[in-house]
């Protein structure tokens, strides 16, 4: 659409006026990235000292818990302000039972962090079953099939645990028809980060290795979505909202960045869009090869999401974004 203030005539559009110089740029610049709107996903494991690296993620870890007053500090330091949790419970069983222990592995961490950072951190908690089922489904098994209504019950008790452990947030991503409604009726007070548009996407390779959640036979296209479909994925945003989530988010990141766009112009809530593991791998791997720029590439993948409507980006980048933005900020 032309508008007729848009001087889009080729007698007097000059696009580069605005060009010149850095600070000219910067003034016209449209989306601007600050390490506040930054969500850090952390792994935690069991044991005392540990700071295992995940192979296909470089400078991404597996942390104990007696770390993670560390990683609270670094974060806060460089001005990333909220974290995302996930656990690697030290046993598994068919119905994921670890993930709702009240000595969990996710909930130590939760006790931990609220310990050491008080309410200075956000701690977000990914409530899904596959990394405590043996099965490595997102739900309980009935036969070969996810028996989704036997599952909300558990999503619910798990996201009471980590409530009750001290999340400030809890992050429903199995994909299970219902699971905000389920998790709302148990927390009407606790605020909702749902999953809402979860394709099931290749680029979740490198997590399923890094979480230890790869499902032992068949997929999950049958709970999340297909990566071919942006109109149901706004069906899924719609009713994750009405379900009585506070904020939905997309996922991958720039995969979907149409579902981010298109999500933004339908609700009002806050979005996030969560720049996943292989998303991060493929530009580390690049990076390691000298074919792409590690932080110029980035910076600009997260400049893309915050573009299209993201308000929270979660990225494995946080805490090396948030001090490049501190660089430019500075330099
Ligand atoms: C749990 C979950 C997954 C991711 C986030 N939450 C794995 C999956 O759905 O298979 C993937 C995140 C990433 O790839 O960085 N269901």
């Amino acid at each position: 659409m032309t508008l007729l203030t848009d001087p889009t005539t080729t007698t007097t559009h000059r696009g580069r006026r605005l060009r010149r110089t850095p600070a000219l740029r910067a003034m016209v610049r449209e989306t601007r990235l600050a390490p506040s709107m930054l969500v850090a996903p952390l792994f935690v494991r069991a044991g005392r000292g540990i700071r295992e690296e995940i192979a296909s993620m470089p400078g991404q870890h597996r942390l104990s818990v007696d770390e993670l007053a560390g990683e609270a500090t670094r974060l806060l330091d460089a001005g990333v302000r909220s974290v995302l949790l996930f656990g690697l419970p030290a046993s598994k069983d068919a119905d994921g039972s670890g993930a709702w222990a009240a000595d969990g592995i996710v909930q130590q961490a939760i006790r931990e962090l609220r310990r050491a950072a008080g309410d200075d951190l956000v701690v977000i908690v990914d409530v899904c079953l596959c990394e405590y089922t043996s099965h490595g489904h997102c739900g309980v098994l009935r036969g070969e099939s996810i028996d989704n209504d036997a599952t909300l019950p558990l999503l619910a008790r798990t996201a009471t645990s980590l409530a009750e452990a001290g999340a400030d947030v809890v992050a429903p991503s199995a994909m299970m028809d219902g699971q905000v409604a389920a998790v709302r009726e148990a927390l009407p007070d606790e605020p909702i980060l749902a999953y809402a548009a979860k394709h099931a996407s290749a680029f979740y390779g490198p997590f399923r290795e890094a979480a230890d959640s790869a499902p032992a036979f068949g997929d999950r296209r049958t709970y999340q979505m297909d990566p071919a479909n942006g109109r149901e994925a706004l069906v899924e945003v719609l009713a994750d909202v009405d379900e009585g989530a506070d904020m939905i988010m997309v996922k991958p990141a720039l995969p979907a960045l149409d579902i981010v766009a298109a999500a933004r112009d339908i609700t009002n809530v806050p979005i996030a869009a969560y720049q996943v593991s292989g998303e991060y791998a493929a530009i580390c791997a690049a990076a390691e090869r000298g074919w792409l720029d590690r932080r110029a590439a980035a910076l600009e993948s997260l400049t893309a999401i915050a573009r299209a409507g993201a308000g929270i980006v979660v990225t494995y980048f946080a805490l090396e974004a948030a001090g490049w933005l501190r660089d430019e900020a500075g330099g």
